[in-house]
């Protein structure tokens, strides 16, 4: 594409053309999901009627091609990350599934009584609870980096947290909440100089900009499908070969195994090591679809058009006057917590959907984000690629008529 045709990409995404309530959809929550242009909805349509059939376990022609495309899919995914070899792509079932697939691994791996973790304040509940948890299990101590009052991570805090039992870092690309863009290069390396590995949570940031792992230094990084265009129930784990190797698995079943027998069974090698049972392969490859459209976009493109609506967004939300805009760190992403005036959100969420604005009304999983300011929670309008100006401007528009109504 020679250069960003916002028409043309609308027209891509099918869902975006219907009326809701008998006005044209604004889909403004895209922090929860995506929506997904053709291409991906014609590969999951042609697996179905072409292709499905189990991966990696038949010699017939259907098995066969499912399983090319599939691991098709994986070289995609390392492609879009630059990570240096494909079996460094675990396919998972989402962002969840990936922290919970680390958090079990690495826990059993590294962590004993005592060990610490950290994460951050700004965490949605996916990168805190599983870690709660692993602390549980195992006595370890779970530390948090504060956020400011802008939604910055306090960084001048962060040496003062780590100890000779730091052992795992876990931390958010970008705030779901805030739209932070957190320092994470130099947390890792920070991270590094202390032999304390960092685990991305990428879940924010891999639909608004290009993502290097080898460039970044990551450990493992972790997403999902459903966020970047792609189908639900499928998600990623990158991890560095040598840390992957040295981790045990997560769960057991088929496709992990190497030989069973009652005595003893041997795991297979990675990634295969952490995909039990029969994946989402039709997710993989609906994802790479995914992946594949937008680097003909250009993710260097979707970051610039992005980062200019947010800047719309945030100086028409100031315009609008009697907003409270949750997260103004100077390196952000398009999203846009918000109140307006005292308005109940709930109230608020209500009018936007009835003039067919699709905004995530709540804590949009990240209570202590919530707590940090004192509030049960926000509206919020996360912008993707297909977004424009004009549903900005509507969104304000709706805005004077919710503050007209409960005036
Ligand atoms: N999926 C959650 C969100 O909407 C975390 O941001």
């Amino acid at each position: 594409m020679a250069e960003f045709d916002i028409t043309q990409i609308r027209a891509d995404f099918p869902v975006l053309s219907q009326k809701v309530y008998n006005k044209p959809l604004v889909y403004f929550d895209n922090g929860a999901t995506t929506q997904k242009p053709r291409p991906v909805i014609d590969v999951v349509q042609r697996y179905y009627e072409k292709t499905n059939s189990s991966i990696h376990r038949g010699v017939h022609y259907l098995s066969d091609q499912a399983t090319n495309e599939y691991e098709a899919a994986r070289e995609t995914v390392r492609r879009f990350i630059n990570a240096r070899e494909s079996r460094e792509i675990v396919f998972t079932s989402g962002t969840t599934g990936s922290l919970n697939l680390l958090s079990f691994s690495l826990g059993e791996k590294y962590i004993s009584a005592g060990d610490e973790i950290i994460v951050s304040e700004m965490e949605h509940h996916a990168n805190i609870v599983p870690w709660q948890m692993l602390c549980e299990r195992k006595g370890a101590i779970l530390k948090v980096i504060p956020f400011d009052d802008r939604g910055v991570l306090q960084m001048d805090m962060l040496p003062g947290l780590f100890t000779p039992r730091t052992r795992i870092l876990s931390v958010a690309h970008i705030s779901n909440t805030l739209g932070t863009i957190n320092p994470i290069k130099e947390i890792i390396a920070m991270a590094h100089t202390r032999g304390v590995q960092v685990v991305i949570d990428a879940a924010q940031s891999i639909q608004h900009a290009a993502i290097d792992v080898q460039a970044l230094d990551a450990d493992y990084l972790v997403f999902s499908g459903h966020k970047i265009y792609g189908p639900t129930g499928i998600g990623v784990v990158y991890g560095k070969e040598k840390l992957l190797e040295e981790l045990p698995p997560y769960q057991g079943g088929g496709d992990m195994v190497d030989v069973v027998t009652f005595e003893k069974t041997t795991y297979n090698e990675l990634p295969y090591k952490f995909e039990a049972g029969t994946t989402n392969y039709i997710g993989a490859v609906g994802m790479a679809a995914a992946l594949d459209y937008l680097t003909a976009i250009g993710m260097d493109r979707i970051a610039a058009y992005e980062q200019d609506l947010l800047h719309y967004g945030m100086q028409k939300l100031e315009e609008e006057g009697d907003i409270r805009l949750f997260g103004t760190a100077p390196d952000k992403a398009s999203i846009l917590s918000f109140h307006i005036g005292t308005i109940h959100m709930l109230d608020a969420g209500m009018i936007f959907d009835k003039m067919g604005i699709a905004v995530r009304v709540g804590t949009h999983c990240a209570q202590p984000v919530m707590q940090h300011f004192g509030i049960t929670g926000t509206l919020r309008a996360s912008l993707a690629l297909y977004n424009t100006r004009e549903e900005i401007d509507y969104l304000c528009k709706a805005i004077r008529q919710i503050k007209t109504m409960f005036a």
